[in-house]
């Protein structure tokens, strides 16, 4: 666990640097459309990062704390908390997904963005989060996930470009670690995230070797998923299971 922090401590520039764009993202939208939390709910929003997520909740009207174990991204979180003139200091917590500090029942909701294909144990993670929200409480997450039945080739291509990714679920498996953890699913979508190839080898600072397999792979892809993923012209879909359960 100390490589996660050794390794997101490095990428916490890259990532404080995407700016407000980032929080303006389809899959953070749609989550909130679909989490339906009224002003004023309190809203963990687990593997914060550089707070995008967080600031975006907060927008919305929710009364925000953001947690990750990396202590470089928790400060990106802070200042971007400051230079968008949020009240007081950003409510930041240095916890693992998989471990929570909170009191069971004592949130309205617990939200991750763009994180949970890294976490070490997500069926850990998701009965932390049914744990500490309360009866009715939302558990929701928006985050890369392959379609149903590709789930090897989107995990094969992300490790390529970056050793430390774990794993991205399909929604089917999704429901599964929900239902697993007590969880009833309320709503669910999918968003497609589109970028520039080179600027996503850039982000986690990928060995030319690295980036030029991951290529090889998306030349070279399953032409059922070519529609879902669309490289051409050195840009790509990545596309991102956005799943809403309550408690
Ligand atoms: C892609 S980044 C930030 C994502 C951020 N939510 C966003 O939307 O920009 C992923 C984050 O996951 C965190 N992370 C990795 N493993 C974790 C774990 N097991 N528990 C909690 N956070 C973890 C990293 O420290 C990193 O900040």
């Amino acid at each position: 666990m100390s490589d996660v922090r050794r390794t997101w401590g490095r990428y916490s520039s890259a990532f404080a640097a995407e700016g407000t764009a980032a929080e303006t993202r389809d899959s953070i939208r749609r989550l909130i459309e679909l989490c339906e939390l009224p002003a004023g709910s309190s809203v963990l929003d687990v593997a914060t990062g550089a707070g995008y997520n967080a600031f975006a909740f907060t927008r919305a009207g929710c009364r925000v704390i953001g947690s990750d174990p990396t202590h470089e991204m928790l400060l990106a979180t802070r200042s971007g908390w400051r230079e968008r003139g949020f009240d007081g200091d950003a409510p930041c917590v240095e916890a693992w997904a998989e471990s929570l500090p909170f009191m069971d029942g004592s949130l309205d909701a617990v939200v991750s963005h763009r994180a949970p294909h890294q976490f070490a144990d997500v069926n850990t993670f998701a009965r932390e989060a049914a744990r500490v929200v309360k009866a009715g409480g939302t558990v929701a997450i928006a985050d890369q996930s392959p379609p149903d039945g590709y789930e090897g080739w989107h995990n094969d291509l992300e490790r390529m470009r970056d050793p430390t990714h774990e794993h991205a679920r399909s929604p089917h498996e999704w429901l599964e670690v929900f239902e697993g953890a007590g969880l009833t699913v309320a709503a669910t979508d999918v968003v497609y995230q589109e970028h520039d190839v080179a600027e996503w080898f850039d982000r986690v600072d990928a060995a030319p070797e690295r980036r030029e397999q991951a290529l090889e792979m998306l030349r070279t892809m399953p032409s059922e998923i070519a529609d879902v993923y669309r490289y051409e012209q050195g840009r790509m879909r990545t596309p991102q299971c956005v799943m809403v359960a309550r408690l």
